[in-house]
Protein backbone atom coordinates (compact mmCIF):
# COMPACT_ATOMS: atom_id res chain seq x y z
CA UNK A 1 0.00 0.00 0.00
CA UNK A 2 1.22 3.84 -0.71
CA UNK A 3 1.55 6.26 1.35
CA UNK A 4 -1.41 8.11 -0.21
CA UNK A 5 -3.81 5.25 0.04
CA UNK A 6 -2.85 4.98 3.45
CA UNK A 7 -4.05 8.76 3.93
CA UNK A 8 -7.17 7.42 1.68
CA UNK A 9 -7.93 4.92 4.27
CA UNK A 10 -7.65 6.96 7.20
CA UNK A 11 -9.05 10.39 5.77
CA UNK A 12 -11.59 9.01 3.02
CA UNK A 13 -13.46 6.64 5.08
CA UNK A 14 -15.07 6.98 8.74
CA UNK A 15 -12.37 4.94 11.49
CA UNK A 16 -13.81 1.54 11.28
CA UNK A 17 -11.78 -1.04 12.69
CA UNK A 18 -14.02 -4.06 11.40
CA UNK A 19 -13.44 -2.03 7.53
CA UNK A 20 -9.91 -2.07 8.44
CA UNK A 21 -9.69 -5.57 9.30
CA UNK A 22 -11.57 -6.64 6.19
CA UNK A 23 -9.17 -4.15 4.27
CA UNK A 24 -6.48 -5.19 5.34
CA UNK A 25 -6.73 -9.19 5.43
CA UNK A 26 -7.71 -8.80 1.17
CA UNK A 27 -5.26 -7.00 0.74
CA UNK A 28 -2.69 -9.96 1.59
CA UNK A 29 -4.98 -12.77 0.24
CA UNK A 30 -5.03 -10.64 -3.40
CA UNK A 31 -1.25 -10.11 -3.06
CA UNK A 32 -0.41 -13.93 -1.96
CA UNK A 33 -3.52 -15.96 -4.19
CA UNK A 34 -1.28 -15.52 -7.51
CA UNK A 35 1.23 -17.27 -6.11
CA UNK A 36 -0.82 -20.62 -4.92
CA UNK A 37 -2.24 -23.06 -6.96
CA UNK A 38 -3.80 -24.60 -4.27
CA UNK A 39 -5.98 -21.98 -3.59
CA UNK A 40 -6.73 -21.67 -6.92
CA UNK A 41 -7.58 -25.17 -7.06
CA UNK A 42 -9.68 -25.67 -4.10
CA UNK A 43 -11.76 -22.41 -5.36
CA UNK A 44 -12.67 -23.66 -8.65
CA UNK A 45 -13.16 -27.21 -6.95
CA UNK A 46 -15.23 -25.72 -5.03
CA UNK A 47 -16.77 -22.28 -4.82
CA UNK A 48 -17.80 -22.05 -8.55
CA UNK A 49 -20.08 -24.44 -8.88
CA UNK A 50 -18.68 -25.51 -12.67
CA UNK A 51 -16.78 -24.07 -15.14
CA UNK A 52 -15.80 -20.77 -15.30
CA UNK A 53 -13.39 -18.47 -17.82
CA UNK A 54 -10.05 -18.51 -16.32
CA UNK A 55 -8.97 -15.43 -16.84
CA UNK A 56 -11.61 -14.04 -15.11
CA UNK A 57 -11.57 -15.83 -11.91
CA UNK A 58 -12.35 -14.61 -8.91
CA UNK A 59 -12.30 -15.49 -5.05
CA UNK A 60 -15.94 -15.06 -4.42
CA UNK A 61 -18.82 -17.37 -4.92
CA UNK A 62 -19.93 -16.65 -8.53
CA UNK A 63 -21.47 -19.28 -10.90
CA UNK A 64 -21.43 -18.82 -14.43
CA UNK A 65 -25.05 -19.22 -14.87
CA UNK A 66 -25.52 -16.20 -12.33
CA UNK A 67 -23.01 -13.89 -14.37
CA UNK A 68 -24.28 -14.60 -17.92
CA UNK A 69 -27.62 -13.80 -16.35
CA UNK A 70 -26.47 -10.55 -14.33
CA UNK A 71 -24.82 -9.58 -18.09
CA UNK A 72 -28.66 -10.52 -19.81
CA UNK A 73 -29.88 -8.44 -16.92
CA UNK A 74 -27.57 -5.31 -17.39
CA UNK A 75 -27.91 -5.14 -21.44
CA UNK A 76 -25.21 -2.90 -21.69
CA UNK A 77 -24.32 -2.12 -25.27
CA UNK A 78 -21.01 -0.80 -26.86
CA UNK A 79 -19.97 2.55 -25.38
CA UNK A 80 -21.66 2.36 -21.93
CA UNK A 81 -20.39 2.17 -18.61
CA UNK A 82 -20.48 -0.21 -16.50
CA UNK A 83 -19.51 0.43 -12.58
CA UNK A 84 -18.23 -2.55 -10.74
CA UNK A 85 -18.60 -2.25 -6.67
CA UNK A 86 -16.08 -3.49 -4.59
CA UNK A 87 -14.41 -5.12 -7.84
CA UNK A 88 -11.73 -6.83 -6.30
CA UNK A 89 -9.43 -8.46 -9.10
CA UNK A 90 -12.17 -6.78 -11.36
CA UNK A 91 -12.85 -10.38 -13.07
CA UNK A 92 -16.42 -10.84 -13.17
CA UNK A 93 -16.85 -6.67 -14.26
CA UNK A 94 -14.41 -7.20 -17.06
CA UNK A 95 -16.03 -10.46 -18.26
CA UNK A 96 -19.28 -8.62 -18.23
CA UNK A 97 -17.36 -5.36 -20.47
CA UNK A 98 -15.68 -7.57 -22.86
CA UNK A 99 -19.36 -9.22 -23.76
CA UNK A 100 -21.09 -6.27 -24.09
CA UNK A 101 -18.88 -3.43 -25.42
CA UNK A 102 -18.76 -1.29 -22.24
CA UNK A 103 -16.17 0.25 -20.48
CA UNK A 104 -15.78 -0.49 -16.56
CA UNK A 105 -15.09 1.33 -13.76
CA UNK A 106 -13.89 -1.00 -10.86
CA UNK A 107 -14.06 0.12 -7.33
CA UNK A 108 -12.68 -1.23 -3.89
CA UNK A 109 -10.71 -0.61 -1.03
CA UNK A 110 -8.26 -2.76 -1.55
CA UNK A 111 -4.94 -1.77 -3.39
CA UNK A 112 -3.78 -5.17 -3.90
CA UNK A 113 -7.09 -5.54 -5.51
CA UNK A 114 -6.74 -2.75 -7.87
CA UNK A 115 -3.24 -3.29 -8.70
CA UNK A 116 -4.29 -7.06 -9.70
CA UNK A 117 -7.82 -5.67 -11.52
CA UNK A 118 -5.47 -3.52 -13.43
CA UNK A 119 -2.88 -6.20 -14.56
CA UNK A 120 -5.88 -8.63 -15.22
CA UNK A 121 -7.61 -5.79 -17.43
CA UNK A 122 -4.00 -5.61 -19.28
CA UNK A 123 -4.07 -9.43 -19.74
CA UNK A 124 -7.56 -9.91 -21.68
CA UNK A 125 -6.88 -6.30 -23.59
CA UNK A 126 -9.17 -4.36 -21.78
CA UNK A 127 -6.79 -1.56 -20.46
CA UNK A 128 -8.16 1.06 -22.95
CA UNK A 129 -12.10 0.60 -21.53
CA UNK A 130 -10.89 0.02 -17.77
CA UNK A 131 -10.33 2.38 -14.65
CA UNK A 132 -9.58 1.19 -11.24
CA UNK A 133 -9.80 3.06 -8.31
CA UNK A 134 -9.82 3.25 -4.70
CA UNK A 135 -13.34 4.16 -2.69
CA UNK A 136 -15.57 2.25 -0.82
CA UNK A 137 -19.68 1.21 -1.71
CA UNK A 138 -20.62 4.80 0.54
CA UNK A 139 -18.01 6.77 -1.31
CA UNK A 140 -17.38 5.27 -4.78
CA UNK A 141 -15.34 8.81 -6.21
CA UNK A 142 -18.10 8.44 -9.22
CA UNK A 143 -20.09 11.35 -10.39
CA UNK A 144 -23.70 11.92 -10.41
CA UNK A 145 -24.74 9.31 -13.47
CA UNK A 146 -21.71 8.19 -14.18
CA UNK A 147 -22.69 4.78 -14.60
CA UNK A 148 -25.17 2.80 -17.21
CA UNK A 149 -25.08 0.04 -14.87
CA UNK A 150 -23.47 -1.23 -11.90
CA UNK A 151 -22.79 -4.97 -10.40
CA UNK A 152 -21.38 -6.37 -6.91
CA UNK A 153 -20.06 -9.24 -6.13
CA UNK A 154 -20.07 -11.00 -2.72
CA UNK A 155 -19.29 -8.00 -1.13
CA UNK A 156 -21.94 -6.09 0.34
CA UNK A 157 -22.36 -8.12 3.53
CA UNK A 158 -19.37 -6.00 4.75
CA UNK A 159 -20.68 -2.59 4.27
CA UNK A 160 -20.82 -1.19 7.51
CA UNK A 161 -23.81 0.76 6.58
CA UNK A 162 -26.54 -0.77 4.02
CA UNK A 163 -28.38 2.35 3.33
CA UNK A 164 -25.50 3.84 2.49
CA UNK A 165 -24.56 1.36 -0.28
CA UNK A 166 -27.71 1.79 -1.95
CA UNK A 167 -28.13 5.59 -1.60
CA UNK A 168 -24.47 5.33 -3.16
CA UNK A 169 -25.67 3.16 -6.29
CA UNK A 170 -28.95 5.08 -7.08
CA UNK A 171 -26.85 8.32 -7.27
CA UNK A 172 -23.88 7.25 -9.52
CA UNK A 173 -26.32 5.45 -11.83
CA UNK A 174 -27.97 7.25 -14.56
CA UNK A 175 -31.87 7.00 -14.40
CA UNK A 176 -33.33 3.47 -15.08
CA UNK A 177 -29.77 2.11 -14.40
CA UNK A 178 -29.53 -1.52 -13.92
CA UNK A 179 -28.02 -2.60 -10.92
CA UNK A 180 -27.16 -6.65 -10.41
CA UNK A 181 -25.43 -8.05 -7.41
CA UNK A 182 -24.91 -11.00 -5.45
CA UNK A 183 -24.52 -10.78 -1.16
CA UNK A 184 -25.01 -12.38 1.87
CA UNK A 185 -28.57 -12.04 3.64
CA UNK A 186 -26.96 -12.17 7.00
CA UNK A 187 -28.53 -13.86 10.28
CA UNK A 188 -28.75 -11.00 13.26
CA UNK A 189 -28.17 -13.18 15.77
CA UNK A 190 -25.56 -15.32 14.71
CA UNK A 191 -23.07 -12.61 13.68
CA UNK A 192 -22.36 -11.20 17.32
CA UNK A 193 -19.03 -12.93 17.61
CA UNK A 194 -18.09 -11.88 13.61
CA UNK A 195 -17.36 -7.79 13.99
CA UNK A 196 -16.84 -7.70 9.98
CA UNK A 197 -20.09 -9.06 9.46
CA UNK A 198 -21.69 -7.27 12.38
CA UNK A 199 -21.76 -4.15 12.11
CA UNK A 200 -24.62 -3.69 10.02
CA UNK A 201 -26.02 -7.21 9.65
CA UNK A 202 -29.13 -7.54 6.89
CA UNK A 203 -31.41 -10.09 6.60
CA UNK A 204 -33.30 -8.67 3.63
CA UNK A 205 -32.15 -6.10 1.10
CA UNK A 206 -35.23 -5.69 -0.31
CA UNK A 207 -37.12 -3.16 1.56
CA UNK A 208 -33.53 -1.34 1.59
CA UNK A 209 -33.47 -1.37 -2.24
CA UNK A 210 -37.16 -0.30 -1.98
CA UNK A 211 -36.02 3.16 0.26
CA UNK A 212 -33.25 4.01 -2.01
CA UNK A 213 -35.78 4.07 -5.52
CA UNK A 214 -35.21 0.86 -6.89
CA UNK A 215 -37.82 -1.94 -8.35
CA UNK A 216 -36.98 -5.48 -8.13
CA UNK A 217 -36.75 -7.60 -10.95
CA UNK A 218 -35.97 -10.56 -9.39
CA UNK A 219 -34.56 -11.28 -6.18
CA UNK A 220 -33.73 -15.20 -5.51
CA UNK A 221 -31.52 -17.41 -3.90
CA UNK A 222 -28.03 -18.49 -5.17
CA UNK A 223 -28.45 -22.43 -6.43
CA UNK A 224 -26.11 -24.82 -4.11
CA UNK A 225 -24.56 -21.87 -2.12
CA UNK A 226 -25.07 -23.60 1.03
CA UNK A 227 -22.93 -26.45 -0.23
CA UNK A 228 -20.62 -24.39 -1.94
CA UNK A 229 -19.85 -21.95 1.13
CA UNK A 230 -19.17 -24.38 3.23
CA UNK A 231 -17.49 -26.94 1.40
CA UNK A 232 -15.31 -23.77 -0.19
CA UNK A 233 -14.21 -22.81 3.43
CA UNK A 234 -13.89 -26.36 4.75
CA UNK A 235 -11.48 -27.19 1.96
CA UNK A 236 -9.79 -23.80 2.88
CA UNK A 237 -8.90 -24.89 7.09
CA UNK A 238 -8.35 -28.58 5.45
CA UNK A 239 -5.13 -27.11 3.12
CA UNK A 240 -4.07 -24.55 5.83
CA UNK A 241 -0.57 -26.01 6.16
CA UNK A 242 0.20 -25.88 2.21
CA UNK A 243 -1.82 -22.28 1.56
CA UNK A 244 0.67 -21.10 4.71
CA UNK A 245 3.14 -22.29 2.89
CA UNK A 246 2.12 -21.04 -0.59
CA UNK A 247 0.59 -17.73 0.26
CA UNK A 248 2.42 -16.93 3.30
CA UNK A 249 1.08 -16.61 7.13
CA UNK A 250 -0.85 -13.13 6.89
CA UNK A 251 -2.76 -14.21 4.01
CA UNK A 252 -3.41 -17.67 5.24
CA UNK A 253 -4.89 -16.30 8.40
CA UNK A 254 -6.94 -14.01 6.70
CA UNK A 255 -8.71 -17.13 5.04
CA UNK A 256 -8.85 -18.66 8.10
CA UNK A 257 -10.30 -15.43 9.78
CA UNK A 258 -12.88 -15.80 7.38
CA UNK A 259 -13.38 -19.62 7.39
CA UNK A 260 -13.15 -20.52 10.68
CA UNK A 261 -16.21 -18.70 11.83
CA UNK A 262 -18.48 -19.35 8.98
CA UNK A 263 -18.01 -22.82 9.58
CA UNK A 264 -19.01 -22.68 12.99
CA UNK A 265 -21.27 -19.80 13.15
CA UNK A 266 -23.07 -20.08 10.14
CA UNK A 267 -23.83 -16.35 9.82
CA UNK A 268 -25.53 -16.59 6.76
CA UNK A 269 -29.42 -16.81 5.68
CA UNK A 270 -28.61 -17.19 2.19
CA UNK A 271 -27.03 -16.10 -0.51
CA UNK A 272 -29.09 -14.13 -3.28
CA UNK A 273 -28.62 -12.71 -6.57
CA UNK A 274 -30.64 -9.44 -7.23
CA UNK A 275 -31.72 -7.53 -10.23
CA UNK A 276 -32.94 -3.72 -9.93
CA UNK A 277 -33.76 -0.91 -11.77
CA UNK A 278 -33.36 2.79 -10.24
CA UNK A 279 -36.80 4.66 -10.54
CA UNK A 280 -37.70 7.95 -11.20
CA UNK A 281 -37.99 10.13 -8.27
C1 LIG B 1 -15.38 -11.60 -1.85
S1 LIG B 1 -14.50 -10.19 -2.43
C2 LIG B 1 -15.28 -9.99 -4.01
C3 LIG B 1 -14.44 -9.22 -4.99
C4 LIG B 1 -15.01 -9.16 -6.41
N1 LIG B 1 -16.34 -8.60 -6.43
C5 LIG B 1 -14.97 -10.50 -7.09
O1 LIG B 1 -16.03 -11.13 -7.21
O2 LIG B 1 -13.90 -10.92 -7.51
C6 LIG B 1 -15.15 -8.85 -1.46
C7 LIG B 1 -14.59 -7.47 -1.80
O3 LIG B 1 -15.28 -6.48 -1.05
C8 LIG B 1 -14.37 -5.41 -0.81
N2 LIG B 1 -14.92 -4.58 0.28
C9 LIG B 1 -14.96 -4.84 1.59
N3 LIG B 1 -15.54 -3.83 2.27
C10 LIG B 1 -15.93 -2.92 1.35
C11 LIG B 1 -16.60 -1.66 1.42
N4 LIG B 1 -17.00 -1.15 2.57
N5 LIG B 1 -16.81 -0.98 0.25
C12 LIG B 1 -16.42 -1.52 -0.92
N6 LIG B 1 -15.77 -2.71 -1.04
C13 LIG B 1 -15.53 -3.40 0.07
C14 LIG B 1 -13.08 -6.13 -0.47
O4 LIG B 1 -11.95 -5.32 -0.56
C15 LIG B 1 -13.11 -7.27 -1.50
O5 LIG B 1 -12.41 -6.92 -2.66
Amino acid sequence: MTKSDQNWRRDGVRADSAFDVVVDGYDAVYAAAASSPAFARLWADHAYGGPFPAEFAHISFLTYDELQAMAHFLALGEGTVLADLACGTGGPGLWIARQCGASVIGVDPSSAGLAQARKRAEQVGLADRSLYQLGTFASTGLGHGAADAAVSVDAIQYAPDKTEVFREAYRILRPRGRLAFSAFEVDPERVAGIPVLGVDPVPDYAPLLATAGFAIDSYQESVGWAVRVPATFGAVMEAMPTLADEMGEAAAASLQMEAAPTLQLQPYRRRVIVHARRLER
